[in-house]
């Protein structure tokens, strides 16, 4: 059964962080490569799409104790989590979706965001990306590490598999359900680019996990 986005994680928050750095293929490498791609400035202020307990930023915290994190995230269980982590940090924490709260006021060094985005369609992600371009500052850059279909037929299979699984079980609204639907690595880049990001790498891979510097 589909579960709505934010019940899901949740509901699995008992052993979040336990299950992540155990289970999930390369973490002890993919998080502390992450964080070492972001500004070591004193001060400056990152932005953390999907931040969930906090696992990239406790590695971050240790290279650059005086960051500014503003940190969103759909599940509130998710952010207690991390506060409790961190009470003495400048944190700032946001309940809600990447694709409803407003950034653009805001002006950031960087923004990181770490397998949370591969839930989304190219379209959903250009108009985030249009957003969160124009919340950097100049010189700004987007650290992405997630994980990509390897494939155009391993993307499509993802996302016809989900609009079968909402057919047979009668959903039509439009939130948000958990069910993952990576893009493949060119799909990313054309939305980053489509957005208006200057320039697009891949920075690493492991397997199919891999992290993209996006340029302002
Ligand atoms: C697998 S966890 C990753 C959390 C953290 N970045 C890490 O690596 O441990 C995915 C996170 O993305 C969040 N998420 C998914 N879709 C979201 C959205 N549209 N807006 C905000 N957060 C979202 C989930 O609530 C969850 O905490």
């Amino acid at each position: 059964m589909l579960e709505k986005m934010s019940d899901f994680f949740e509901k699995r928050l008992d052993g979040y962080d336990e299950h992540m750095l155990r289970n999930i293929q390369s973490a002890e490498e993919f998080y502390p490569f992450t964080v070492r791609q972001l500004p070591v400035t004193e001060n400056c202020s990152v932005l953390d799409l999907g931040c969930g307990t906090g696992l990239e930023l406790q590695e971050y915290y240790r290279l650059n104790p005086s960051a500014r994190i503003t940190g969103i995230d759909l599940s509130k269980g998710m952010l207690t989590s991390l506060k409790k982590k961190f009470p003495d940090k400048d944190i700032t924490l946001i309940c809600g979706s990447y694709f409803d709260v407003d950034f653009s006021a805001s002006s950031f060094d960087c923004a990181v965001s770490v397998e949370s985005l591969h839930h989304f369609t190219k379209e959903e992600k250009i108009s985030l990306y249009i957003k969160l371009h124009e919340a950097l500052k100049d010189g700004g850059y987007f650290i992405l590490t997630d994980y990509f279909a390897l494939s155009d037929e391993e993307e499509k299979m993802h996302r016809e598999n989900l609009i079968s699984l909402k057919k047979e079980q009668g959903i039509c609204d439009n939130e948000l359900y958990h069910y993952d639907t990576p893009l493949t690595v060119e799909h990313e880049t054309e939305a980053l680019l489509k957005a208006g990001f200057s320039s697009v790498k891949v920075l690493k891979n492991w397997g199919a996990t891999y992290t993209i510097k996006a340029d302002k």
